[in-house]
């Protein structure tokens, strides 16, 4: 399916989103604030988006993509990051089957050539277990960074066509990583802070941006609906203005 650009034509607005695109932070701090090892939130973490997974597909969102861990996060010390590889491999590991059972389709997103040979034959497996599955699509960013998914789409894009210089928006969406989705509706950044972080850059050009001091593992159905409260007071112009929304029929 060919989803519509924001930046090429106006998407249809719906009342829930399709897209909901979230960076789940503040594991560490929840887990400061407690007197617990980082690690402990990253755990209590992985909790909440077995929640939110299913509280998305229950409140009829297509698509769910998740920040799991950015090109950036190679910097954190070593021992994080290998707790939190040996955390996805095991919470893809328990979660998979229920996820096919409950109807989920899974993505995993980023360049996961960095990843341990097990961990991408897992996700091979995963998503190819859950390929058919149509309830929710799951995408989990993982070694994901914005800058690398429009290099890498770059890079497809003038491989397949040696000698030519001049492109279109419409000739590299496709190339994207996640060219299989409509751009997010909404976006969601808990734990306080506001910035991209280097998540989709290319891809929220025109989301609703949605910023939350409630720490990831503290995330739950209602601070769902709250976010998707707030989204449904916006009004997306997308260039427009406000008195062409209120005539939809004349323009297009
Ligand atoms: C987000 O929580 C999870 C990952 C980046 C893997 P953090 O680990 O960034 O938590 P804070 O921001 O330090 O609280
Ligand atoms: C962004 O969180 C990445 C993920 C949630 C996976 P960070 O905690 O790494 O972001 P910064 O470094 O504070 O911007
Ligand atoms: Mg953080």
């Amino acid at each position: 399916m060919k989803h519509h650009s924001s930046t090429q034509s106006v998407p249809a607005v719906s009342a829930v989103p399709r897209h909901v695109a979230i960076i789940m932070d503040g594991n560490g701090r929840w887990a400061t604030k407690r007197f617990l090892p980082r690690v402990a939130g990253h755990g209590k973490g992985v909790e909440a988006v077995r929640a939110i997974v299913e509280a998305c597909a229950e409140r009829g969102i297509e698509y769910l993509t998740l920040f799991a861990f950015s090109s950036e996060n190679w910097r954190r010390p070593q021992d994080e990051v290998s707790l939190l590889m040996r955390l996805f491999m095991t919470a893809l590991e328990r979660e998979i089957g229920r996820m096919h059972t409950n109807g989920i389709r899974l993505r995993v997103i980023g360049d996961l050539s960095r990843f341990d040979q097990k961990l991408q034959d897992m996700i091979a497996r995963g998503e190819k277990l859950t390929a058919g599955n149509q309830r929710l699509t799951l995408s989990i960013c993982a070694n994901y960074g914005g800058r690398w998914d429009v290099m890498q789409a770059v890079g497809k894009l003038v491989r397949e066509h040696p000698g030519v210089a001049d492109f279109s928006e419409e000739a590299l969406a496709p190339h994207l990583a996640m060219a299989y989705a409509p751009e997010p509706d909404l976006f969601i950044r808990t734990g306080g802070e506001q910035r991209i972080s280097n998540f989709l850059l290319w891809q929220l050009a025109y989301s609703e941006l949605y910023f939350t001091e409630t720490y990831w593992p503290d995330f739950n159905a209602a601070a769902l609906d709250e976010a998707i409260a707030s989204y449904r007071q916006r009004e997306r112009r997308f260039g427009r203005t406000s008195a062409q929304l209120a005539q939809p029929g004349e323009i297009s």
